[in-house]
């Protein structure tokens, strides 16, 4: 199984319909597609990309879905002043999935220092018993610093913190592959 399905498998254990839920790296909007099923139309899915492509191809996948939809263009790092401060500790999952977008410009990618302020502000937008995932790639040009920093942050935070529980998903012997970072908000 590809570590994109174990993201939305152990997201969907507690995704509900009409649940407020982020995809913070919107993308070509697989996974906000995904998210936009589970939470159904009473729900609500805010998604963030800073490129044009990403909203617009995203729109279409996301076309037939019911949910109140917000595809927004602008930085992750700018989440919660675009979120109402009303769904501020109400959202059941944040995801994000760094890099660039695939068949695209791959001088687009995510950025170390924008991502930390992103994860800063999910770990505080998110509900009691909400849960974020993470997924870093090693194996990309820019992004092993940027994965070793993530980790690195999250690590601290969770350590420092009585309510936040962090796991790292590593595949044995596959030093570039994929990571996927898990945090649960007790
Ligand atoms: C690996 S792709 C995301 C894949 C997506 N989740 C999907 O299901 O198709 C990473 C995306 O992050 C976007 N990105 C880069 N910097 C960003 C930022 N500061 N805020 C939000 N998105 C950003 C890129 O434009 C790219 O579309």
């Amino acid at each position: 199984m590809r570590l994109t399905e174990v993201a939305q498998r152990w997201l969907a254990e507690i995704i509900q319909e009409g649940d407020v839920v982020v995809d913070a790296t919107l993308g070509n909007g697989f996974d906000a597609l995904f998210l936009a099923q589970k939470i159904g139309e009473a729900g609500v899915l805010f998604a963030f990309d800073v490129q044009t492509q990403a909203i617009e191809t995203s729109q279409v996948l996301l076309a037939d879905e019911p949910c109140q939809q917000y595809l927004l263009l602008t930085g992750h790092e700018t989440m919660k002043a675009n979120i109402p401060q009303h769904f501020h500790g109400h959202i059941k999952v944040i995801m994000l999935n760094l890099g660039w977008l695939p068949n695209s410009d791959k001088s687009v990618i995510t950025q170390t220092k924008t991502t930390i302020q992103a994860l800063a502000q999910s770990l505080e937008l998110l509900t009691t018993k909400g849960r974020l995932s993470v997924m870093v790639y090693p194996g990309h040009a820019g992004g092993d610093d940027e994965a070793k920093q993530v980790m690195h942050w999250l690590e601290q935070t969770c350590k420092n913190s009585n309510t936040l529980v962090y796991k790292a998903i590593i595949l044995p012997n596959r030093p570039a592959a994929p990571i996927l970072l898990q945090v649960i908000k007790l």
